[in-house]
């Protein structure tokens, strides 16, 4: 079974339901402010940004208003439940520039060259995104300047020298908890 349809699942749909709960509940904003975190990533009115692995988009319909109505939001993920709950946020909110896919991120599907910058926040390390096939795919889809965030989890240390040894990357800053890479 492949990403595609492990994410049709109705049993790891069900199984994820609570992680989905967490990742929106009221304690997790209390926490941390995700306005403030994706500060930390510069996203500017108009651009295309794709947020991998946008869960039930705690950080979707921030970064939408951030984006603005010029710009575009892909946000993507491969479980079922997760995209549903987010296309009922975005319908919600009234939001026009984002487009919810469920999607595998190793394999986008995205044209080469088409996005402003990617947002992998809160999905490092994950076993289903190997950082040997999400970093390339990754770089394909990034503009020749684009930009590559990413928030991780505090046991993740190890992620950001992985990334440069990827070769693909530089690295520029890191912000209110955010590494900021462009594309090589
Ligand atoms: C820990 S959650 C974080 C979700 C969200 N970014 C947040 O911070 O609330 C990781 C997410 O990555 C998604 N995911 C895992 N592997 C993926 C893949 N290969 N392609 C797209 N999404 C994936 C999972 O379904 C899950 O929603």
């Amino acid at each position: 079974m492949n990403t595609e349809d492990l994410g049709n699942s109705k049993i790891l749909n069900l199984l994820f339901k609570p992680a989905g709960i967490m990742m929106g509940s009221r304690l997790r904003k209390w926490i941390m402010n995700p306005v403030k975190t994706l500060q930390g990533a510069d996203i500017q009115p108009g651009q295309t940004v794709l947020e991998a692995g946008c869960g039930t988009g705690f950080f979707t319909i921030p970064a939408a208003e951030l984006i603005g109505d010029q710009g575009c939001l892909v946000a993507m993920d491969t479980l079922l439940e997760y995209t549903k709950r987010v296309s009922e946020k975005v319908q919600a909110a009234g939001l026009k520039n984002v487009r919810v896919v469920k999607r595998d991120a190793l394999d986008t599907g995205l044209d080469a060259a088409s996005i402003d910058k990617v947002l992998l926040f809160g999905v490092l390390p994950f076993p289903s995104l190997p950082l040997n096939r999400l970093l390339p795919e990754m770089h394909r889809v990034i503009k020749p300047e684009g930009r590559m965030s990413i928030w991780l989890f505090p046991v993740s240390g190890w992620v950001p020298k992985s990334i440069l040894h990827s070769g693909l990357f530089t690295y520029i800053s890191r912000q209110n908890g955010v590494y900021n890479y462009r594309r090589c």
